[in-house]
């Protein structure tokens, strides 16, 4: 075998929904106020997709922009990884509606479940293709509608999500740039803490669970909240060990956008300043795969994350699962 190459995110887009939904619209639909949730999650809006949108028509929308900004055409891909949970149907996949809409027949596509896990478990696929010169350019897309499988009966859970797409371009970079480090995992015995209960092969859909809303998210809150503060640190610091660096190398953290009180136990778990962390969760809830990519995004855009700086994502979500990634930003 050759020489791997370094593989790395060469170009960022996003897309959110017009629509807002504001806390205090939410006031109107739950028994919650806008001082609880800001002072708990960090939300004060979220986007929400219209009627008969899907999970497909934002990432589309994403991937056209992330090949725009890179210069490319959809006949350029070589693969598509959509990093999903909330697809537009459950067959066929995502990745398959997106090449379609793309127009790039016979590009390889599948989607990827690992929740709000999904972008960086996705980036990983894309970063050992692209290493062993398998591909040369992947779009990895997270993308995720999470109003679709939102209880708007349950202030626990309908008070955190939004919707949108995240994609990037991955291809190979100059050798010492791109994707450096990676930490997956995963904690199957938290497989109970976030799910959809209905709607999969073990509890198809019936008229009785879908009137007890089976088929949207159930999530113990707390249980998330503390295995999130647990690995998104643990994960951080196995990135920086595997290439020899420390907090204080890092130029940017972009975690994935659960809970503000989730990531300040990161700032203050490293001392780092709080503008190293950043974060848009304010504007958009949770939006779960496309959380990291559309924080990633506006960070480029703002000039806060440039060519030769130390970068790291991580992110968590149901299976429970964590990804995190350090990358020297290429561009
Ligand atoms: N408005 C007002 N009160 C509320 C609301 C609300 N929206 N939601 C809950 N409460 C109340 C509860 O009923 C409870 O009241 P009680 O004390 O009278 O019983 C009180 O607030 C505390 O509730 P808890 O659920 O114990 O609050 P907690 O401190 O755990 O915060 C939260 C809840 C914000 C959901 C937190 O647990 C959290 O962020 N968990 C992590 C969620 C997450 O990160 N998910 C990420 C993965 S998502 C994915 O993969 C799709």
């Amino acid at each position: 075998m050759g020489e791997l190459r370094n593989a790395g995110i060469i170009s960022m887009a996003s897309a959110v929904p017009d629509k807002v939904l504001t806390n205090a619209d939410l006031e109107k639909i739950v028994d919650t106020s806008d001082e609880w949730i800001r002072n708990m999650t960090g939300v004060r809006e979220r986007r929400i997709a219209s009627e008969g949108e899907g999970c497909s028509d934002y990432a589309v929308k994403a991937a056209r922009k992330a090949l725009d900004k890179a210069g490319l055409e959809p006949k350029d891909i070589d693969l598509i990884i959509v990093g999903t949970f909330t697809g537009d149907q459950q067959l066929p996949s995502t990745a398959c509606l997106v090449q379609n809409a793309l127009g790039c027949v016979g590009t390889p596509a599948f989607d990827i479940a690992a929740a709000c896990s999904g972008f960086v478990y996705a980036l990983s696929v894309a970063n050992s293709f692209i290493r062993l010169g398998t591909y040369n350019r992947i779009l990895v897309i997270g993308a995720d509608i999470l109003t679709a499988v939102t209880n708007w009966t349950d202030r626990g859970t309908c008070v955190l999500f939004g919707d949108g797409a995240g994609a990037a371009v991955v291809g190979p970079v100059e050798p010492g740039y791109g994707l450096l480090a990676f930490d997956l995992g995963a904690d199957g015995t938290g497989v109970d803490a976030l799910r959809i209960p209905a709607g999969g092969s073990k509890m198809p859909i019936t008229h009785e669970n879908l009137d007890e809303h089976a088929n949207k998210i159930v999530m113990q809150g707390r249980e998330v909240f503390k295995f999130a503060v647990k690995v998104q640190s643990e994960a951080i610091d196995r990135v920086l060990r595997q290439v020899d660096m420390t907090p204080e190398d890092i130029d940017m953290v972009v975690p994935h956008a659960a809970n503000i009180r989730i990531i300040d136990s990161a700032v203050n778990r490293f001392g780092l300043p709080r503008d190293k962390f950043f974060t848009n969760l304010e504007k958009y809830g949770n939006t779960s795969a496309a959380s990291i990519p559309l924080g990633l995004d506006e960070a480029v855009e703002l000039g806060l994350v440039k060519k030769d700086d130390t970068v790291v994502v991580v992110g968590f979500g149901g299976g429970l699962t964590w990804a995190a990634s350090l990358m020297k930003w290429a561009y």
